[in-house]
């Protein structure tokens, strides 16, 4: 798919001072996102922030006991008044049932349009609040202050916002850009292991769509990043918003470009969906869609095998399954059909065209149907 954006160079040499990547956006929907250490506990961090009277902090059960009371005691120098609201956590949670918990609270507590909203978590946290903040009173300010890794590298930036339905991942939402984005590289310590290999599927995503030396210098860095080394997480997270930046910047709603990012998502989402949702992490259902995409590409002709199994094996040291489930080749294209990038009842797939590019690509239903069972094979 054509860029009419150059993508800024990859410069993997770091130090750990603040870094800053912008989204850039016609009429005042652009934005920055803060990458740094200690940045939830700095005044300055939200000094741009429109001023409001009340502000609410929507986070989990796990999360907000770690971080909710620092981030409250600093906006509270900001705001008048700023409000906690702890949802269950967990994908199964991601329904419009959480989010009205959202619109109860602002009610009850006498919110405004000029009320904040700050999305204190995952991309669990992030899309529900996003999509909230687009509802309530038709669009009130919001900030992605994301806690994982998958969210600093992808869910918090750029804009798409939603709750399942059961019929379908992600099905309702809509387009709504945050205020601002602060990704505090300190939340990642106390992130389990699990959750941080879900966060390397997204990221390493970037690689085969974007960026093959990204690529080489994730599969060079892989056991310092499964480390959390400080340095390490620092290039990681600021080269994926780099590029997620560069192509949300180019096309917002994805009308285009845009569309690459959901490479592996087609089967990821099947996965999800046909598992019950919150059975594999989002993470692990992208890792392994993104295995059963490439294996599509091949197919098609676009990559030869040794690609496929450069990328596998990254995955799989990242600790993420590329084995697919088995849930029936019906299932499996059914939950397929339900896929946003579907038009007129045929599965489109983000496809490889060759190492560092992607397009989306109608593919026969017989070769989809062999490429699902080697991968459940395998
Ligand atoms: P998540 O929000 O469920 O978080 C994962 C788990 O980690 C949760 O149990 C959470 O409470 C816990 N957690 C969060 N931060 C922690 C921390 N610092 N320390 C310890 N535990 C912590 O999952 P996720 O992987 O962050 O996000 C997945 C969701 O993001 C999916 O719903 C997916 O659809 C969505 N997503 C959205 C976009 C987008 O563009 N909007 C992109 C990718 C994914
Ligand atoms: N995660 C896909 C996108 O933001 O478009």
């Amino acid at each position: 798919m054509t860029a009419h954006l150059p993508l800024p160079v990859f410069s993997p040499t770091l130090d750990k001072t603040l870094q800053r990547v912008d989204i850039d956006l016609p009429q005042e929907r652009s934005y920055p996102i803060w990458i740094g250490q200690d940045l939830w506990s700095n005044p300055n961090t939200w000094a741009s922030l429109p001023k409001a009277r009340l502000a609410l902090v929507v986070s989990n059960t796990v999360v907000a006991p770690l971080y909710a009371q620092a981030l409250i005691a600093t906006l509270k120098r900001q705001y008048e008044r700023v409000e906690l609201l702890v949802l269950p956590d967990g994908e199964h949670f991601k329904t419009w049932e959480t989010m009205n918990l959202i619109f109860d609270r602002l009610l009850a507590c006498g919110a405004d349009r000029k009320t904040v909203l700050f999305a204190l978590g995952g991309g669990v946290v992030g899309d529900i609040t996003g999509f909230a903040a687009a509802c309530f009173m038709r669009g009130v300010p919001f900030v992605q202050v994301p806690t994982t890794l998958l969210a600093q590298v992808d869910s918090s930036v750029g804009g798409k916002t939603a709750v399942n339905h059961p019929l379908g991942k992600n099905m309702v939402g809509a387009f709504y850009q945050p205020e601002q984005v602060v990704c505090d590289l300190g939340a990642l310590q106390t992130l389990p292991a699990r959750e941080l290999s879900a966060g390397l599927a997204e990221i390493i995503k970037y690689g085969p769509i974007a960026d093959m030396a990204f690529l080489s210098w994730l599969e060079d860095h892989l056991d310092l990043l499964l480390q959390k080394d400080p340095q390490a997480l620092a290039v990681a997270v600021k080269r994926s918003c780099e590029i997620k930046a560069w192509v949300v910047s180019q096309d917002e709603k994805e009308g285009g470009i845009r569309a690459i990012l959901n490479f592996g998502h087609t089967f990821g989402h099947a996965i999800e969906s046909g598992l019950g949702f919150g059975e594999w992490l989002h993470g692990e259902a992208v890792g392994c869609g993104m295995v059963m995409a490439c294996e599509l590409s091949c197919a098609l002709g676009l990559v030869d095998r040794s690609f496929v199994e450069r990328l596998r094996t990254l995955i799989a040291r990242a600790g993420l399954p590329t084995r697919a489930p088995d849930l029936g080749l019906e299932a499996y294209l059914e939950h397929m059909s339900h896929d946003k990038k579907a038009l007129a009842g045929e599965i489109q797939f983000v496809v490889i065209d060759a190492p560092g590019q992607a397009s989306v690509r109608r593919a026969p239903k017989e070769m989809v149907s062999k490429v699902i069972a080697h991968c459940v094979a395998l």
